[in-house]
């Protein structure tokens, strides 16, 4: 729990930073432990990080449901306080998930492994191997859901030290009068890139910089083959490929309209 000191300190800046968030900066493991009324509990998942091609290996986590450490933080009605759960990460990683999602799937906060083993991973997409998980890992109950499956590490951010609350405005990303056939690019930003890149402000800081701005020094070719295959285009490359598990054609058309829409959306900064 926030001490009550930290808590009106986080709720000033919240408001003087957008009065739509709630953000809280969560407690160390120990903390938490000693505060929060939920038991922990052990979650077997299949990692998405080590299951590629088909294996699926498993692994068990400890940790709390997360819907028991947003009502810890936020209070009990935290689910009607925004719309989206935002995931901060020590990398730069930003995740937003739906609220509807934490209260129809299974998700958990953990902090170790049940067997003791170190807390780290190796993320096989994206080229590193040994990276730290902790303070906390998001994780879903995917053995039994194919489509949490499906979705692969997408809304598994590690390394997390904050959580907000929000209600998220596209207005950055599709500035009134943008071409509707622009609209879909837009989108399709904010699934596959917004988590590690930024348009106008609104996304993550994993590489730094402004797509919008970018993206401007890209020929269209060049900028396909990079979304579509990065590792094609730098060797040592962590960005993972556009949804590898979409068929040529669609993924083709999917980075052509990514890059019509960053070409043309006004770089507001
Ligand atoms: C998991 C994080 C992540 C995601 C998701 C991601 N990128 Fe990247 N991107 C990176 C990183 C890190 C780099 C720096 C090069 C590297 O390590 O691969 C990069 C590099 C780039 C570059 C080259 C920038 C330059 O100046 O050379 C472009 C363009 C780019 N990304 C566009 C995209 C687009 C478009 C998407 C969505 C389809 C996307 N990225 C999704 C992490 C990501």
């Amino acid at each position: 729990m926030i001490r009550p000191m930290q808590m009106a300190a986080v709720c000033l800046s919240a408001v003087l930073v957008a009065p739509w968030t709630r953000s809280a900066e969560l407690p160390l493991v120990p903390e938490l432990r000693a505060e929060i009324a939920a038991p922990v509990v052990h979650a077997s998942v299949y990692e998405p990080h080590l299951s590629t091609g088909g294996r699926r290996v498993v692994v068990e986590y400890v940790g709390f449901p997360a819907v028991d450490v947003l009502a810890h933080i936020f209070g009990e009605g935290w689910s009607d306080l925004g719309t989206t759960v935002e995931f901060r990460a020590l990398d730069g990683y930003v995740s937003r998930i739906d609220v509807g999602r934490f209260l129809t799937e299974s998700a958990f906060l953990v902090f170790a492994k049940t067997d003791g083993s170190s807390f780290t991973i190796d993320n096989l997409l994206q080229n590193e191997s040994d990276i730290p998980l902790g303070p906390y890992y998001l994780v879903w109950d995917n053995v039994a859901n194919p489509s949490l499956l499906a979705e692969g590490g997408r809304n598994w951010p590690y390394q997390v030290t904050d959580i907000n609350l929000v209600t998220l405005s596209d207005a950055m990303l599709v500035p009134k009068g943008l071409d509707e056939r622009l609209h879909a690019g837009a989108e399709l930003a904010k699934e596959y890139c917004l988590s590690c890149h930024q348009v106008n402000g609104f996304g993550g800081n994993k590489f730094p910089g402004n797509l919008a701005e970018i993206v401007r020094g890209f020929p269209r070719e060049d900028f396909v083959q990079l979304v579509l295959q990065p590792s094609s285009v730098r060797s040592d490359a962590t960005m993972p490929a556009l949804a590898r598990t979409l068929p040529e054609a669609e993924r083709r058309h999917m980075a052509g309209a990514l890059f019509d829409y960053l070409s043309a959306v006004p770089a507001l900064e």
